[in-house]
């Protein structure tokens, strides 16, 4: 951990030898008077904040990732590039993302035009423009269609062989161990280790985008910080013809792109899961050390009867996800453990699908999430049943007693009114100001419901 703490920020070289390492990157930016970074929430809900983070993806690719800067600590900086809004223009001349919006009219106020232009630009050099692009971005005062238009100007016009372009496809520097005061990237599993047993108080830290909430508001999480992000072997994502093994730290827009097609709970369920500049950070080790009742990604686990693999300084072990949560955020990882990896069985025969239910597509909390896994033998008999839910408990859980007896069942109109009628009474979810407890028990039914009627004849 001998390497000084430097980044580069817009192309160039910027020591964070003095930075807090827990202040947000927007904050720091801000405070250097670099106002162009704008701060709407502080929570990675707006988008205001919006940078480019250079990430290689698995074939070393470089590619631009919106994400926001609100949610990333200073001290998971050392040795990446960021461009801002700042570095867009050259000299009086706007960059074609910024052309785009002016001549489509796509801003008023302009408060939130940096963090729309930068996840435009994200998506431009990544060739990846559409409506969604700027789906974690919002804006209060233009309304959504010159911004659109803008976008679809946008891909009439390829990217320049600009600077930007040369950045990306500059040799790889792989990133190096540093660590900023307590702050500590680690580049293998076993130093990753080694420095959890040197500070035991220390917390592991992802993606950021659960703990850099409590960040951004100034709340001590802990003493010391061991971050994953930058350990390779954490980020591969292993396809076989009988498992998928995802690393603890993939980003989960990796997994959008590489698994596409393969895991259709997971290319469900990706699409409502926060927002773009969140989900090209948040990992489902991140999902799983939070362990929140409506966490979007444990019932897939629990549906597809996958396995979570830890690793402390002792070994290895896989945890079935059935057996991984306890209590209300408490699950069956020792605090020096780390998750290295999930593993999906790979089945055929299996209907499988998953259901958000929440107010909003973008960035929005579950009120119910479910995940169901069926399979029926030659006579068409359930052979197989996981029917689990989010946010109906204290822990995401599996209706255990009603795949018990759906079991040996033909799917007729009979076996899933009483399905339906055990769903009901399965849970003894909460009231709260997103949805009645009424209302969440008839959703684990009525999701049910359609799942069969969206799977069987
Ligand atoms: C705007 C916004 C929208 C969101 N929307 C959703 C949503 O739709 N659905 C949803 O489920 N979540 C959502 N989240 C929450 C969050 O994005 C997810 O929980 C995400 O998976 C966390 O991953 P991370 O890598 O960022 O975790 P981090 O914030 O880095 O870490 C979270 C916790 O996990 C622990 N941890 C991280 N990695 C490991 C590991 N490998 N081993 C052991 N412990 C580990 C950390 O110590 C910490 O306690 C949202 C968050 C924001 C800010
Ligand atoms: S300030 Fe709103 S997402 Fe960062
Ligand atoms: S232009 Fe005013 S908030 Fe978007």
């Amino acid at each position: 951990m001998t390497n000084s703490p430097v980044f580069k920020l817009n192309f160039a070289d910027v020591a964070l030898d003095d930075a807090v390492p827990t202040e947000s990157l927007l904050r720091w930016l801000n405070r250097r008077g670099m106002s162009g970074t704008k701060e709407g929430c502080a929570d990675g809900d707006c988008g205001a904040c919006t940078v480019a983070l250079i990430e290689r993806d698995g074939d070393g690719r470089a590619h631009f990732r919106a994400c926001n800067s609100c949610l990333l600590p200073v001290g998971a900086l050392p040795g990446r590039e960021v461009i801002t809004v700042e570095a867009l223009a050259d000299g009086a001349a706007l960059h074609p993302v910024q052309t785009a919006l002016v001549d489509c009219s796509g801003s008023q106020c302009g408060y939130c035009t940096p963090g729309f232009v930068m996840s435009l630009f994200a998506g431009y050099y990544g060739s990846e423009l559409n409506d969604l692009t700027t789906e974690g971005n919002l804006c209060r005062c233009t309304g959504y269609r010159p911004i659109r238009e803008a976008t679809r100007q946008l891909t009439l016009i390829e990217p320049p062989r600009d600077r930007f372009h040369d950045l990306l496809a500059a040799p790889c520097v792989p990133l190096v161990s540093a660590s900023v005061g307590n702050f500590h990237n680690p580049v293998a599993i076993e130093d990753a280790l080694q420095l959890k047993q040197t500070h035991p108080d220390a917390s592991w830290i992802a993606g950021a985008t659960d703990l850099g909430v409590s960040l951004s508001h100034g709340q001590r999480v802990a003493p010391a910080f061991v971050a994953l992000d930058r350990i390779a072997s954490l980020r591969e994502i292993e396809v076989t013809a009988d498992h998928i093994r995802i690393g603890a730290c993939a980003p989960l827009s990796e997994l959008e792109e590489h698994l596409a097609g393969l895991v259709p709970a997971l290319d469900q369920m990706l699409p409502w899961f926060a927002a773009r500049q969140v989900r090209n950070r948040a990992t489902f080790g991140g999902n799983l050390g939070s362990a929140s009742p409506i966490g979007d990604l444990l019932p897939i686990l629990l549906a597809l009867d996958a396995c979570i693999e830890c690793r402390n300084l002792g070994g290895m072990r896989m945890i079935e996800a059935a057996d991984f949560f306890l209590d209300y955020r408490k699950t069956a990882r020792a605090e020096d453990e780390l998750i290295t990896a999930v593993v999906l069985p790979r089945r055929s025969g299996r209907m499988t699908a998953a259901y958000k239910v929440a107010k909003r597509q973008t960035d929005d909390i579950s009120i119910v999430a479910a995940v169901f896994a069926l399979e029926c033998d030659d006579d068409q008999r359930v052979c197989h049943a996981r029917l689990a839910y989010g946010g109906v408990a204290a822990i995401p859980m599996r209706a255990r007693e009603v795949e018990g007896f759906l079991l040996g069942r033909k799917l007729d109109t009979d076996t899933i009114e009483q399905t339906s009628q055990r769903l009901r009474a399965a849970f003894q979810p909460l009231s709260d100001h997103r949805a009645s407890a009424e209302y969440r028990s008839a959703l684990c039914a009525s999701l049910f419901e359609r799942f069969v009627a969206e799977h069987t004849p």
